[in-house]
C-alpha cells in the first residue's frame, strides 16, 4: 500500500464527461484499497457549496464583474485547499477533484479574457503551491459537449446554468485554453479524447493511473 496520498483533478470543458470519469476513477481508487476524497469544484464544503451556489444562479440578473467571478472561485478553491485537500493528502487519502485551478485560467482567464498570468499567480496565492499531481484533460468538440448537455439535462429536469448560457465563441475559448495550458504544463496535464465512450476513458484513465503511481 502507497502510503503518499496523490492528488488527481479533471478538467475539460461542458460536458465532456468530467463528473462521470472522477466517479469512475474514485470507485477504482476504492476497489484498490485506497481511501479516496472525491471533491467537486467550486464546491466540497459547506462555505464551497454556497460560494457554487452564487457562481451558478445570477437570480438578480446583475453581470458579474469578471474578477469579482474569478476571486469568488478562488475562496472556495483556498478554502477547500486548507480544509479538506492538503490535510486528507497528509493521511495518505487519494484526492479526486472535479476541476482545479485550470478551470479558473481556461474559463476566467481565456473565457473571460482576465489576464492569463495574472489570474495564474491569483491562483497560485489561493493554493499555496498545492498542485495535481496528475490533471486529466477531456477534450472534447464544444457542440459535442453541449449534445450531451441536453441530454443531461432533460433527464435530470434541469435548465442551463450560467456558464452553458455562455456563447459559443466563450466556449470554443476555454477549450484553447485548457488545450494551450496542456502544451504548458505536459508533464502534468494528460489530455485525452473525451469522445470516446465512457467505459473506453475509465479504462485508459486507470490504466495510466494505476502505472504512474505504482498500483
Ligand atoms: N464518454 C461519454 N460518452 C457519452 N456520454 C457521456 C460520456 N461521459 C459522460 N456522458 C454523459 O454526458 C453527460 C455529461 O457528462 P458529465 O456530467 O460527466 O460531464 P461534465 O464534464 O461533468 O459536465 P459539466 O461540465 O456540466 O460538469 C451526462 O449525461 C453523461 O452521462
Ligand atoms: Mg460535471
Amino acid at each position: 500500500m502507497n502510503a503518499r496520498g496523490r492528488f488527481i483533478s479533471m478538467e475539460g470543458p461542458e460536458g465532456s464527461g468530467k463528473t462521470t470519469q472522477c466517479a469512475r476513477l474514485a470507485r477504482r481508487l476504492l476497489a484498490a484499497g485506497r481511501e479516496v476524497v472525491a471533491l467537486r469544484e467550486p464546491g466540497g464544503t459547506p462555505l464551497g457549496e454556497a460560494i457554487r451556489s452564487l457562481l451558478q444562479h445570477d437570480a438578480a440578473g446583475e453581470r458579474m464583474a469578471p474578477e469579482a467571478e474569478t476571486l469568488l472561485f478562488l475562496a472556495s478553491r483556498a478554502h477547500l485547499s486548507g480544509q479538506v485537500v492538503r490535510p486528507a493528502l497528509e493521511r495518505g487519502a487519494w484526492v479526486v477533484c472535479d476541476r482545479f485551478f485550470d478551470s479558473t485560467i481556461a474559463y476566467q482567464g481565456f473565457g473571460r479574457g482576465c489576464d492569463v498570468e495574472e489570474v495564474i499567480r491569483v491562483n497560485e496565492f489561493a493554493v499555496g503551491g498545492l498542485r495535481p499531481d496528475l490533471t486529466v484533460l477531456l477534450d472534447i468538440d464544444v457542440a459535442a459537449g453541449f449534445d450531451r448537455l441536453a441530454g443531461r439535462n432533460a433527464s435530470a429536469g434541469t435548465g442551463n446554468d450560467r456558464f452553458e448560457r455562455e456563447d459559443r465563441g466563450f466556449h470554443e475559448r476555454v477549450r484553447a485554453g485548457y488545450l494551450e495550458l496542456a502544451r504548458r504544463w505536459p508533464e502534468r496535464i494528460w489530455t485525452i479524447d473525451g469522445s470516446r465512450n465512457a467505459d473506453a476513458l475509465e479504462r485508459d484513465i486507470w490504466s495510466r493511473v494505476a502505472h504512474e503511481f505504482g498500483i
